[in-house]
């Protein structure tokens, strides 16, 4: 067995152009570790989803240090996260919820999105603010066996974001 070179790695790859029409956005709207922000902009390239954060001079700093993948990113700037949300409504966007709460969707069970869909994710500590709850279209869950609590929040997103765009 041989390991692909990058070069046959990214030949191989399905070709797409970039438009957010209706697209994936991922949305960790209360973020507050810079890292997670990171590895969510590298998934974001690996499987072609745009990311919506908060206006904050620290997220910016965080996305430029944190952005390993040659080229502009596609980040969209958000403010309050209820209005933003809302606002994402009105323009047609499912609102998915990565959280673990009562009645959510196993991801195994999580098809693949077809039309614009924001997921939003949680903050590392409190989770998704209960204002935001309200404006789910639906919660995803990733099930878990072992002893902690839940997963990091950029993992999280990550495996819902390949979900989503029918890549697993
Ligand atoms: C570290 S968790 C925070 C959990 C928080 N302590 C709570 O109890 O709500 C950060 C975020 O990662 C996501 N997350 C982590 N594990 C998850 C899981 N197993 N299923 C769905 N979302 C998860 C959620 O968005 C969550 O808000």
């Amino acid at each position: 067995m041989r390991v692909r070179t990058p070069d046959e790695i990214r030949r191989d790859r399905r070709r797409r152009s970039h438009s957010c029409w209706g697209h994936l956005i991922v949305a960790p709207l209360w973020a507050q570790h810079g890292a997670n922000l990171g590895t969510l902009l590298r998934t974001c390239d690996a499987v072609g989803a745009c990311m919506a954060v908060p206006p904050h001079d620290w997220v910016s700093d965080a996305l430029r240090r944190g952005n390993t993948v040659p080229g502009r990113s596609c980040v969209h700037r958000t403010g309050n996260p209820a209005r933003w949300i809302e606002n994402e409504r009105l323009k047609g966007s499912r609102i998915i919820g990565v959280e673990l709460i009562e009645g959510a969707t196993r991801l195994a069970d999580l098809p693949a999105a077809c039309g614009r869909t924001v997921v939003v994710l949680g903050h590392e500590r409190h989770g998704i603010a209960s204002d935001v709850l309200d404006l789910l279209d639906e919660a995803v869950e990733i099930p878990m066996v072992g002893r902690g609590a839940s997963l990091n929040v950029a993992v999280a997103g990550s495996l819902v974001l390949y979900r989503l765009a029918g890549l697993l």
